[in-house]
């Protein structure tokens, strides 16, 4: 019943969420009615598109479970919201930053960059401690830690962090705590106050299901008066209307990272994206996608000519399932699948099935069955 919020092609199996999802019914239309309204009546009710803004700020802060929206900012990517961090903070020489190996690239390199402030970034191999990974980034922080970057779930092998418990090693031990939470906000619940994370940041086209270029980004109240800003524009002060005031202050809220004119037509189509989810409710959202992961990881453990690369454990599981066919390269696997119009990525190793919540068990099923035709097509002498 859920399908019907999406129009999909019903000859495309839609299986990659965690790279960039398909809009639901809703929030084309909105696209389309805000075009027309721009194209009939330009910017004549302006005010109700800041309104719009607003309730996506608010579901924002629902999102993350945070009481106050004024700790929300909206930034045009992960990225740019991992850069107004890391270069925001200041640094002393000496101090690291600890993260995985494996993480995605935005999660790393902007670390890594700090390296001309004399900071190291120590990459952890995720690897080397599969059944704990928490324990193996807690093993290589030291006095000189000065905060731990880590997705809320790896892109690649779909493994799901225990952000309650990084988040109390860092309250212990005064280290800062920054949390990408792009693979699993609109996917499972975030609870900010359990998990204590000082700066949360996640674009909106995947798990949302939102458009391209809309992200967000929380930032712990306290940390921020004095985070430094390396964009200023108009709309970061505290009063953006009055052009005239030449002495004005950026605003104290999350504003204050967004200096120019807004993403209204983003913010539209995020805001409709995220009523959905909303609607559907994050428990019943994450229920049906854990019994998609759990579908997906008995199909590939009854196969005896696929092996699973995610983890195994519930409590590890998320909407990423990545797994790898013995004795054949995932990557020309790949360009079969997509040509078959299996919608999928190469990651982690091997082949990665992300569905969301609305994707039923026939639709995984025939992805299946298209897989065993490529394979045994391949396998035919
Ligand atoms: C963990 C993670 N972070 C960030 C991104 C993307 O970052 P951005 O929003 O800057 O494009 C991805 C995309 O695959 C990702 O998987």
């Amino acid at each position: 019943m859920y399908r019907d919020e999406f129009s999909l092609d019903p000859s495309l199996i839609y299986l990659n969420h965690a790279a960039v999802a398909p809009w639901p019914v809703r929030t084309a239309e909105a696209v389309k009615d805000f075009a027309n309204e721009n194209s009939d009546l330009g910017a004549a009710h302006y005010p109700k598109w800041l309104e719009v803004e607003q309730a996506l700020r608010e579901k924002m802060a629902w999102l993350i479970n945070t009481p106050s929206v004024e700790d929300i900012s909206i930034q045009k990517s992960t990225s740019e919201a991992l850069s107004a961090i890391a270069f925001g903070l200041d640094w002393a020489p000496g101090q690291n930053v600890v993260c995985f190996r494996q993480e995605f690239p935005s999660n790393r390199v902007v670390w890594q960059s700090l390296e001309r402030y004399g900071v190291e970034t120590r990459l952890v191999d995720l690897e080397s401690d599969p059944e704990d990974p928490e324990a193996a980034l807690f093993r290589s922080c030291d006095e000189k830690t000065r905060l731990i970057a880590v997705s809320s779930v790896q892109y690649g092998t779909g493994i799901r962090m225990d952000l309650a418990r990084i988040g109390q090693f860092c309250r212990d031990r005064g280290i800062l705590f920054c949390v990408d939470a792009i693979q699993s906000l609109g996917a499972f619940e975030f609870d900010l106050k359990a998990i204590g994370a000082h700066f949360v940041v996640a674009d909106g086209h995947k798990w949302m299901l939102g458009p391209e270029g809309v992200a967000l980004l929380y930032t712990d109240p306290e940390l921020r008066p004095g985070m430094k800003l390396h964009q200023y524009g108009w709309h970061m002060l505290e009063n953006p209307s009055y052009f005239e005031q030449i002495e004005s202050e950026p605003a104290t809220s999350g504003k204050r990272f967004e200096c120019g004119s807004p993403n209204l037509l983003g913010s539209h189509a995020l805001n409709s994206s995220l009523s959905l989810i909303r609607e559907v409710g994050l428990a019943t959202i994450s229920k049906r996608i854990l019994e998609n992961s759990a579908l997906m990881i008995e199909r590939i453990e009854r196969d005896n000519r696929l092996e699973l690369i995610s983890p195994r454990g519930e409590s590890r599981r998320s909407g990423i399932v990545t797994f790898r066919v013995k004795g054949l390269e995932s990557e020309p696997l790949y360009r079969e699948l997509m040509k078959r119009r299996v919608i999928c990525a190469p990651r982690g190793g091997g082949i990665r099935f992300s569905p969301h919540f609305y994707t039923e068990a026939e639709q995984l099923n025939r992805g299946f069955d298209i897989l065993n035709r490529i394979i045994d097509d391949q396998r035919r002498p």
